[in-house]
């Protein structure tokens, strides 16, 4: 019991400050944006956001919201006439959402996949602006348009520099997974001057296109499909397989030893350390789990909703707070 009062008391204290922040409950004129996923419940991005708004003083509001992929677009088109400033697209929606959008940033359009929406509106002849710059009630007939934007890629980036001081130039990496975020990973790391590229994925035809795509647009990258038989300087795991404790690995053991990788990064952050991270940091690897990868992507799609710096730190706290502390229950 006193152990419970003191952890409720920690909690609090740590709320405080942003608590404080508000100035103001939900109104009608709170800014809304959202996160789109199937399943979405164990999503962290609504209390990174929402640390941010508060901690800008902002009258935002970031919710997530289960959508099956059948009713992606009527979503996205009801959030747009609901003059949502922007949407975040999680798993499955990424690759889908392309085909969904009105424009493209060459973000979405380079790295093949859309997490990012941003809805803009224009009236009376005058030029496309976010909606969140227009009066929420603006002219019922304005134009109204979503534009995709892709902010994973060069989140990957960041937080590989950052988390493992990795160095692009030269380097042999071995990603495994070729799904949505698989595809961007290899795309955005070949574009990254690496020398080498082993790509492993279940669906080995996946693999092989991803291979192909590869080759053609980043023909200085050598593209092979398959577990590389030298050392490799990083292995990066795009896979779906660790998002639950009970996975096993998320590759064939018997065709790769962890103590052949120098640097493994998890796209997956939760559990904190996935069964890859436990056998690659006992292989002695050095290890970062993909926490910065949805920061730096959250921080980047604040900054194109609102046009305002991402508040990082609060972000980074919000998400560790989320992520990996316990709920308590009363
Ligand atoms: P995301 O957007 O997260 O990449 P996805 O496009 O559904 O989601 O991709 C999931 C990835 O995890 C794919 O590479 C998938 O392999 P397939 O292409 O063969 O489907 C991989 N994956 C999912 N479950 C898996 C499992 N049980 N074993 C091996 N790979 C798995």
């Amino acid at each position: 019991m006193t152990t419970l009062r003191f952890e409720l008391c920690k909690r609090h204290l740590k709320l405080l400050p942003v608590l404080n922040e508000f100035k103001g409950g939900i109104g009608a004129a709170t800014r809304c944006c959202a996160v789109y996923g199937f399943p979405i419940k164990h999503s962290a991005s609504p209390a990174m956001h929402n640390a941010a708004f508060a901690s800008l003083g902002l009258d935002w509001r970031y919710l997530a919201f289960p959508v099956p992929p059948k009713h992606l677009q009527e979503a996205l088109r009801g959030a747009m006439r609901m003059r949502f400033a922007g949407i975040n697209l999680t798993v499955p929606h990424k690759i889908l959402a392309l085909g969904m959008m009105d424009v493209l940033d060459g973000t979405a359009t380079t790295w093949g996949a859309v997490n990012t929406v941003r809805f803009e509106g224009k009236a009376g002849g005058q030029e496309w602006l976010p909606l969140a710059q227009l009066p929420s009630e603006a002219d019922p007939a304005m134009e109204l348009r979503a534009q995709g934007f892709n902010t994973d890629a060069d989140a990957l980036l960041r937080s590989l520099r950052e988390d493992l001081s990795w160095t692009p130039q030269g380097s042999n990496v071995l990603v495994l997974g070729a799904g949505g975020a698989g595809r961007v990973a290899a795309l955005r790391l070949a574009a990254e001057g690496i020398a080498k590229l082993s790509l492993v994925n279940r669906t080995l035809s996946k693999a092989q296109a991803l291979a192909v795509e590869i080759r053609l647009r980043f023909p200085d990258v050598r593209a092979d499909v398959g577990f590389p038989r030298e050392e490799v300087d990083l292995l990066v795991n795009a896979s779906s397989v660790g998002l639950s404790t009970e996975d096993p690995l998320p590759y064939d053991a018997g065709q790769f030893d962890l103590s052949r990788a120098r640097l493994v990064y998890d796209l997956i952050y939760k559990p904190r350390e996935t069964r890859l991270l436990a056998a690659a940091r006992a292989a002695g690897c050095h290890c970062a789990n993909g926490l910065g990868m949805l920061l730096y992507q959250g921080a980047k799609a604040f900054e194109i909703w609102t046009g305002r710096p991402a508040p990082l730190d609060v972000m980074r706290q919000a998400l560790q707070n989320a992520a990996y502390t316990q709920p308590i229950i009363p």
